[in-house]
């Protein structure tokens, strides 16, 4: 039986009365690796800050496995949600003055980075290096293993390839797999990237005026007979 770890029912989002997402519901399962895919300005990263609590919402309930509703936590339980989250936000967003040791270590000075510098293919000469000093790539893996290093019970990855060549990508879409495969970590990739959707994705979710037009199988997405995710899959290929 799949374990429900997130609900979202009929969330609705505005910005100056214009709204990103409507009416939208989403389940997130334990353990799976589901992809939000959708076009550039569908609303993917204001769906994902609001699954983490970091933005507010007008309408609709964000419920988690404890029943408990994001919009309605007490500050206490809303930081206990956060928590949970290891996010890779889309530009990486590490810190720039910041060396990439002092970024791992930001939020807890006695972390071991052996271990997580090897999950992410890097060696210690990194970490003296600022992120200005890094390619772009390796950017990401920092950003990576930012957000795995507290073993956070969601991963969200909000475009975790986007910017890279394909050989890169390839190298980033592999480490994830075998990151979400080995931990078996629930987790939510944010991507306009079909390799990154076909390489670890089990469950897709395209994204379309504000609500979810099409959800199921990864394996399943290429026999759609649905016109708006037909053309997407076309263009993004
Ligand atoms: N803080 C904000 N204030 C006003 N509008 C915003 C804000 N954040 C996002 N938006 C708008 O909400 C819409 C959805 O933005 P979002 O960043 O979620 O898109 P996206 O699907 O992630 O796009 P991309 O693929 O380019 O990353 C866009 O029209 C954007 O301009
Ligand atoms: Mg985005």
């Amino acid at each position: 039986m799949r374990k429900l770890k997130i609900e979202i029912k009929k969330l609705s989002k505005n910005f100056e009365k214009r709204f990103v997402l409507k009416d939208l519901d989403l389940n997130i399962y334990e353990s799976e690796s589901l992809s939000i895919i959708g076009e550039s300005g569908s609303g993917k990263s204001v769906l994902a800050r609001c699954i983490t609590g970091l933005t507010e919402f007008e309408k609709g309930k964000i419920l988690t496995d404890d029943s408990k509703d994001v919009m309605r936590m007490s500050s206490k339980s809303l930081n206990e949600h956060i928590s949970k989250f290891g996010i890779l936000f889309q530009n990486s967003a590490l810190l720039d003055s910041l060396s990439v040791e002092e970024n791992l270590k930001f939020t807890d000075k006695n972390i071991n980075l052996s271990e997580i510098l090897n999950e992410i293919n890097l060696t210690k000469k990194i970490l003296k290096k600022f992120p200005s000093e890094i390619s772009v790539g390796d950017q990401k893996r920092v950003g990576l293993a930012r957000a795995i290093l507290k073993e956070p019970e969601i991963l969200i990855l909000d475009e975790p390839t986007t910017g890279l060549d394909p050989l890169i990508s390839n190298q980033i879409n592999i480490l994830i797999k075998n990151i979400v495969e080995k931990k078996k970590i629930t987790a939510v990739t944010i991507t306009h990237d079909m390799t990154s959707v076909n390489e670890y994705g089990e469950k897709v979710a395209f994204l379309r005026s504000g609500k979810i037009e099409w959800y199921g199988d990864a394996k399943k997405i290429y026999d759609t007979k649905n016109k708006n995710l037909k053309n997407f899959i076309d263009g993004a290929l």
